[in-house]
């Protein structure tokens, strides 16, 4: 008894996310395969997976099959060269789904590796969820299936999307709309600068890059690998660089923002840096009273669906860095979700000379103790492995 009171007081996590050591080889790994033998001896690490439950679909079905959504554990290892790095990414997955055409309610796995394309300030990364405005990403993507819903044709991810997996409303709804003329069929891997889910670039050129998923029928596993240079114009690999991963599982209609999303894990090509610390240093704090802070200042909007984020499942893949940034700071990074014509009474966000400003009051008035404790009981928000 006297322990359970103890655990609900204090808290402390010592690993947020994955340290991933990668290690150097010294041949080329531009076309790594799953089952190379460059994988043998190298360090695998955990990396904790979460359903990402900021914004609910359009799509009641899919809302409701991934409403008790456990959280999943991937092994990740990396190696690496003077000019390459590739990553093998496995994970448990007990139906292969492949989407069979574009226009059935079939959908396939995938996964995605996701690189901050500026990490110099790491208590300032990109939003965890395809980037925020000002601060990109660059996303590997991967799917399974041969065949992509494109309806315009153009490769433009924004409208890669069916009519119901949009989180569009009113007039942006009525864009996508209009957009949608032609369909396309193209093979799925593609690679993307992102800084948020409405102003994703596909890059077609530039990037030297492979990716390739193979399930095990016997061992219900996916394994994938992304392999790409260190340097190129978007990104520039070295020290210690921050990486994170996503998985859609397609038999439970997972797609678009509906996946698995970890947080962002340090991959080590070098001695230790700040990265390291800002995302595997300790957190600890009095999480009873950070609770009491949460229901006093947060609940009301954070627990009623359309007025927040749903914050679920925040303390699987957000840092405290970004935790600290957004309760300070709301509009710093604006998540994208719904906006005035989604919930007239409740946007998220307004649009104020062309920026989107946070409707989140800002907590930075909160004493130094109360936001170290709210931190602390954020953090234990997140889904039970399954
Ligand atoms: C008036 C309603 C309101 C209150 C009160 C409020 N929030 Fe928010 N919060 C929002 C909205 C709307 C967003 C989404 C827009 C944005 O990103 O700022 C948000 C976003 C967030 C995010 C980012 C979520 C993500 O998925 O990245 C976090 C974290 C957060 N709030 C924490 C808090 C905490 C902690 C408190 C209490 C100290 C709080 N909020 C109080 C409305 C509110």
């Amino acid at each position: 008894m006297k322990k359970i009171v103890l655990a609900g007081l204090f808290a402390s996590t010592s690993l947020w996310s994955a340290n991933i050591i990668a290690t150097k080889v010294h041949h080329s790994i531009s076309e790594v395969a799953t089952g190379s033998p460059l994988w043998a001896g190298v360090k695998e690490s955990k990396v904790t997976l979460y359903p990402q439950t900021t914004v609910k679909m359009n799509d009641k079905i899919a809302n409701q099959m991934n409403a008790d959504n456990g959280s999943k554990v991937a092994k990740v290892k990396a190696i690496y060269t003077d000019t390459e790095i590739a990553f093998l990414i496995k994970w448990q997955d007990e139906t292969l789904s492949i989407q069979k055409g574009y226009k059935s309610d079939s959908y396939g796995d995938g996964f995605a590796v996701q690189l901050a394309t500026d990490y110099s300030n790491p208590e300032a990364l990109p939003y965890i969820g395809m980037g925020s405005k000002g601060r990109e990403v660059f996303v590997h993507l991967q799917k399974a299936n041969p065949n992509v819903f494109e309806p315009n044709g153009n490769g433009d991810v924004e409208m890669q999307v069916g009519r119901k997996n949009t989180p569009y409303f009113g007039t942006e709804l009525e864009a996508y709309d209009s957009a949608v003329k032609d369909l396309g069929v193209v093979d799925y891997e593609r690679n993307f600068v992102s800084a948020g889910f409405r102003s994703m670039t596909q890059v077609r050129d530039g990037v030297n890059s492979n990716m390739n998923m193979i399930y095990n029928l016997n061992k219900h596993c996916w394994a994938g690998t992304l392999s790409r240079d260190l340097k190129d114009e978007y990104l520039n690999l070295e020290g210690t660089v921050p990486v994170a991963f996503a998985v859609w599982d397609g038999s439970r209609n997972n797609r678009d923002g509906l996946k698995l999303l970890s947080g962002w894990n340090s991959v080590v090509l070098e001695d230790e840096t700040e990265l390291v610390e800002a995302l595997n240093g300790e957190v600890s704090g009095d999480v009873a009273n950070g609770k009491a802070q949460y229901d006093m200042n947060c609940a009301a909007c954070h627990n009623t669906p359309f007025m927040a984020p749903s914050l679920a499942n925040i303390g699987g893949y957000a840092s405290a860095g970004y935790l600290k940034e957004s309760i300070s700071d709301p509009s710093a990074v604006v998540v994208p979700g719904y906006n005035r014509n989604a919930h007239k009474n409740t946007p998220w966000y307004n649009v104020e000379n062309g920026k989107r400003v946070s409707t989140m009051p800002s907590f930075s008035w909160m004493g130094e103790k109360d936001m170290k404790d709210l931190i602390a009981y954020l953090k234990t928000l997140k889904a039970e492995e399954e």
